[in-house]
């Protein structure tokens, strides 16, 4: 099969043996075209039917502009990765980033950001929702108004949602609220995933990034060492193309990652506050069951109080294996065992507790500030034991 000319290796290369000299790399031409001026950074997971469209309106929109894409995927198993490949094949513009055993729309984005030498960056969903069109105007804005980021937004004036259902219209403005106290910029669409930026702004925020979940954008802001310099353009936000929406009501709990590591910073680790979230969600079952148990199914207290101990447990441990880790779950056998020590883990935990706050007490402090700090010590003793004991880290992640 013949070579297109920009993948042509130099005579002088013959694999293997020869080691290039220096001038043959540096005048090798890696591709034909002008160096990008802007690198078009899209995340993907599944969605192979959409990548022919989107490349097609975006030559069709960046006319005039030397443009490249980087797609970043996660593993996506309907053979989007496949069809990248060999895009980038056959196109030069088109450039891919797969991860393995990985996941995050926003750590996918700074991963694409970073791999390119474009002077500006844009990001992008793969489904169509976001109207390229627009693009070459908010890279106008960013260049002549010197700003760090032009943002695409559903919300100022001219732009619309368009189909977004209800539902998913209170969350968004629940979350604009929200996003409002660590973003410290009046944007009108903080979870906007559509977004212009210039890379020398990135380079200044990117060791500051959370990476955390979905709202790359508003770490962008939370993060920035100095007051971002934006400016909005209105879009209509279209139905997805094709395939289905990722962010599922987890997403919500990524959400309250991103806040608790802006809020509280790392020395508070975004697992611990989920994981103490779980804990006082198990309190609730805990006292529920016990109620049921002792109140009206009449086992008498102790008994209860095993029942309702192994239920709570039983349910933290679960909660813990789908939300506080869910980037490493326990499966199969595994599960088993992880229930076996996080019990014996929970157990020593709730003997700790018992005792600190039995010490503090017979020292006078108060019953309610002994109890507290018992369950404090036990929860950061549950947290850091079970993190290595339950979930440990596996070779491969
Ligand atoms: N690499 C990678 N890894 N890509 C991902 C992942 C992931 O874990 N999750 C989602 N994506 C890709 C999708 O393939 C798609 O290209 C893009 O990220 C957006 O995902 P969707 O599943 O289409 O999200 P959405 O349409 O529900 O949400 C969009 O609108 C939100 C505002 O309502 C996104 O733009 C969000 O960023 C935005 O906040
Ligand atoms: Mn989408």
């Amino acid at each position: 099969m013949p070579m297109a000319p920009a993948d042509r290796l130099p005579s002088q290369i013959t694999p293997a043996t020869d080691a290039p000299s220096r001038e043959t790399i540096e005048s090798a031409p890696r591709r034909a075209l002008a160096p990008p001026e802007l690198a078009v950074i899209v995340p993907t997971l599944n969605e192979r039917d959409n990548i022919a469209p989107l490349l097609a309106r975006l030559g069709e929109a960046l006319a005039g502009i030397a443009w490249e894409v980087v797609f970043v995927d996660d593993d996506s198993q309907d053979g989007t990765a496949e069809l990248l490949l060999r895009l980038q094949n056959t196109m030069p513009r088109v450039r891919v980033i797969r991860r393995i055993g990985r996941r995050g729309l926003s750590s996918a984005c700074i991963e694409g950001m970073l791999a390119t030498g474009a002077p500006f960056l844009a990001v992008i969903d793969a489904d169509l929702q976001h109207d390229e069109s627009i693009l070459p105007r908010m890279l106008e804005t960013l260049r002549e108004r010197d700003l760090d980021i032009v943002v695409g937004s559903r919300f100022s004036a001219g732009g619309s949602v368009g189909a977004l259902s209800g539902r998913r219209l209170l969350l968004s403005r629940l979350g604009r609220l929200l996003s409002r106290t660590i973003s410290r910029a009046e944007l009108s669409d903080p979870m906007s995933g559509f977004f212009v930026l210039r890379r020398s702004f990135f380079e200044e925020t990117v060791r500051g990034l959370s990476g955390q979940g979905f709202k790359i954008l508003l770490d962008l802001f939370a993060s920035a060492p100095r007051p971002v310099r934006f400016a909005e353009v209105p879009f209509t936000f279209r139905p997805r193309h094709s395939g289905e929406s990722k962010l599922n009501a987890l997403v919500v709990l990524d959400y309250v990652i991103l806040l608790s590591d802006k809020l509280l910073g790392p020395s508070v680790p975004a697992r611990f506050v989920v994981f103490s979230l779980v804990g006082l969600f198990g309190l609730v079952v805990h006292l529920l069951v016990l109620a049921l148990a002792h109140k009206v199914l009449l086992v008498p207290f102790f008994g209860a109080q095993v029942i309702a101990t192994f239920t709570a447990m039983t349910v933290n441990f679960n909660l813990n294996n789908r939300l506080t880790w869910r980037d490493r779950p326990l499966a199969g056998i595994d599960l088993i065992y992880g229930h076996l020590s996080f019990y014996a883990v929970c157990g020593i935990g709730a003997i700790a507790n018992f005792q600190v706050a039995e010490m503090l007490y017979d020292h006078r402090v108060p019953w309610l500030l002994a109890g507290l700090i018992g369950a404090l010590i036990s929860s950061v003793w549950n947290y850091g034991v079970s993190s290595i004991v339950t979930w440990r880290q596996r070779a491969r992640s």
